[in-house]
């Protein structure tokens, strides 16, 4: 397989690259990014004292938001950031590729590049280790690098840290449909809920005006927590426009995904986004995304159900969701 990080360190003297990496012009981020800062993203500090409002209003009118404040140390977010970049950058090819992702398995945790080609042909600028962080019993340590050897501690760590922050947006996303602050978790799986962590590389691409590093979409997960190292390239699409994500040190990036926007039969709006890659410069993230075990089904919690407010989405299985999604089937 050719990794994005191998073709990268081959197109790095040159002005071009394959064309498969070339987006149609419609979706060329040169052509289609708006410059000049009319909107931006909300930035919410956790600890304000209207942070029910502030969430939901940003889940209602972007479906993506960053949170400061959020009371994990800037250390533990600092070591995750290294042991990750450390496991790209320094660990050998041979080594990284025993933990790849089994071609064909249903499995999607592993060290991986996107195979299948997306609907016209064309490839994201990115390459990518999944695995899950939480609960304990859905981890398979195989998927996890063994170097660094701190690679574990620092994951483990952070996703200790991470249940109280997402315990908490949750509480919020729930009191501001009107709900009881524990009845969004519970209907997404309570404890049961599933932590998956993915890595995103992005290495340097001598044409960042023509390629993308993942496409333009929204998350399957209920909400999506994201650590971006300092490269900018998050962009959410709003009003007609792409606007940028400003990068702000050791803020979390929330993103609300199809589960939330589904249970709360549209209220809160799953964010569509895409990113960029940069000239010189490699960009990482650190998305976990936060998802309902596979047999639990999701759809509109009741209580949001009336005659005004018909049913908008099906209920269903998240695995059955997840099939229809990546297989580009109906809903
Ligand atoms: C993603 O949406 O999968 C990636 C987001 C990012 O890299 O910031
Ligand atoms: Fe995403």
């Amino acid at each position: 397989v050719a990794r994005v990080q191998a073709i990268a360190s081959i197109t790095k003297c040159m002005d071009t690259i394959p064309s498969e990496y070339i987006r149609s012009e419609n979706e060329q981020p040169a052509s289609t990014t708006l410059h000049g800062v009319l909107l931006q993203v909300p930035v919410i500090d956790i600890d304000d004292k209207n942070v029910v409002k502030l969430i939901s209003d940003a889940s209602k009118e972007w479906g993506i938001f960053q949170v400061i404040n959020h009371g994990i140390p800037d250390e533990v977010i600092a070591n995750l950031q290294k042991v990750g970049k450390e496991f790209f950058e320094v660990v050998p090819q041979e080594e990284k590729e025993v933990i790849a992702k089994t071609p064909g398995s249903q499995n999607i945790e592993g060290y991986g590049t996107s195979l299948q080609k997306e609907l016209e042909g064309k490839r994201g600028w990115v390459d990518y280790l999944f695995h899950k962080i939480w609960p304990p019993s859905s981890i398979d340590y195989h998927f996890w690098p063994k170097n660094p050897p701190s690679y574990r501690e620092a994951n483990e760590e952070y996703a200790n840290r991470l249940q109280k922050v997402a315990d908490k947006l949750l509480e919020c996303l729930s009191l501001g449909l009107g709900l009881e602050g524990g009845e969004i978790k519970a209907a997404i799986g309570g404890d049961d809920l599933i932590y998956l962590m993915k890595i995103n590389y992005y290495p340097p691409c001598p044409r960042p005006d023509l390629a993308l590093g993942v496409v333009a979409h929204t998350d399957m997960s209920a909400i999506t927590i994201l650590v971006p190292n300092e490269v900018q390239g998050l962009q959410v699409f709003n009003n007609d426009h792409w606007y940028d994500v400003k990068y702000i040190p050791n803020a979390l990036v929330v993103h609300i995904g199809d589960q939330i926007e589904i249970l709360s039969n549209g209220k809160y709006k799953s964010v569509l986004h895409r990113t960029t890659v940069n000239k010189e410069l490699t960009r990482m993230s650190w998305p976990v995304f936060l998802e309902p075990p596979s047999e639990l089904e999701n759809g509109p919690i009741p209580k949001l159900i009336n005659e005004e407010n018909p049913p908008k989405y099906k209920t269903k299985k998240y695995k059955d969701y997840v099939y229809c999604k990546l297989n580009k089937l109906p809903q």
